[in-house]
Parts: C-alpha cells; structure tokens; sequence
C-alpha cells in the first residue's frame, strides 16, 4: 500500500473524506494541518497572526519531508497549500478532491459549525481573494494529480467509495 496524498482547496472536504476513507480501508490517516498544529502547539490562524504565511509555509516544507522519509501506508490528507512542497510527488499517490469554488463555499455555509470553519482559515477572509486563489491553484492542482475526484454534490461515503477505487486502478 502506497502512501495516499489528498489534496484540494480550503472547504472542499479533505478531513470528511479521510475518515470515511479510514472507515472503508486499512489505511491510517494524518493530517499535515493536525501534525503543524502539534508540533507548534498553536492553531494555524495564531502561526499566521504571529509569525506569517511565509514561516508557515516553511513548517509544511518540514513536514513533507519527515512525510517522504517516515510515513507509509498512510491516508496524508493536506492544508489547501500544500500541494507547493517540492516533495510531494514523492510521498505517495496525489489524489486531488475537486469542485467549482461555489460549491466549495456552499459546502462550508451549509455546514452546522459554518462560521468557526470560516474563521480558523486565515485566507479565507476576503472570499473575492478566495476566488483569486482558487483560480490560480487549479491548474497546479490538476497538473499534479494523479487521481482527480470530483467531490460536487458528493457525499463523503460515495467520494470515498470513488477514492479507493480509482486508485487501486492507479497503482
Ligand atoms: C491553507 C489551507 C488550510 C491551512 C492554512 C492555509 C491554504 O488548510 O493549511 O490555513 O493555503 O490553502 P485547509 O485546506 O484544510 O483549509
């Protein structure tokens, strides 16, 4: 069993699907956002405020690497940044979840805890500069996939359902 690599936008659903994933397999899950905020005992929007993007994206740099070299048989679901770390090819299968940004704001609106899934997100503040984001990450996204789901309207049994099967077919 390779190593799982999810990536994907802020709010398209990584962590849902990663548990449905961890129900329906043999996989181990980890989360680079979860290992970030241990390490540093800190939330990811207190790492922004105090010490910026730039220090952030150096822990995830740290962390891709320790990922390459330490982990296996692993579901690594990922920050919506990620997917930048020079490495990531090299840890495992890159499974992008993918969806409109309409419906990825759909998605985190319609959700019970809405307002604090907004809140804990730094760059997800100004949502016209969201959409920017978005629209210059798709691309690279795709570029680095190796399994595109398209997780619109999906639930997260069914996108896990897809996942596994895709990629059994991709190893
Ligand atoms: C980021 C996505 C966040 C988190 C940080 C930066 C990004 O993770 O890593 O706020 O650059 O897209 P989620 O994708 O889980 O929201």
């Amino acid at each position: 069993m390779k190593n799982i690599i999810l990536i994907g936008f802020m709010g398209v659903g990584k962590g849902s699907v990663a548990r449905e994933v961890i129900k329906q397999s043999k996989y181990m899950a980890i989360d680079t956002d979860d290992l970030i905020e241990s390490m540093e005992n800190r939330r990811i929007k207190k790492i922004f405020e105090e010490d910026g993007e730039k220090y952030f994206r150096e822990l995830e740099k740290n962390v891709s690497q320790w990922l390459q070299k330490s982990v296996k048989n692993t579901l690594i679901s990922t920050g919506g940044g990620f997917y930048k770390t020079e490495n990531l090819k090299n840890i495992g299968t890159v499974v992008l979840l993918d969806s409109p940004f309409k419906d990825i704001i759909k998605r985190i609106k319609a959700h019970p805890n809405a307002v604090k899934k907004l809140k804990k997100r730094p760059l997800l503040q100004d949502l016209e500069a969201a959409q920017k984001l978005y629209d210059e990450r798709r691309p690279e996204y795709i570029a680095l996939a190796d399994v595109v789901l398209d997780v619109t309207k999906k639930s997260a049994y069914e996108c896990a359902k897809e996942l596994l099967k895709k990629v059994e077919k991709n190893v």
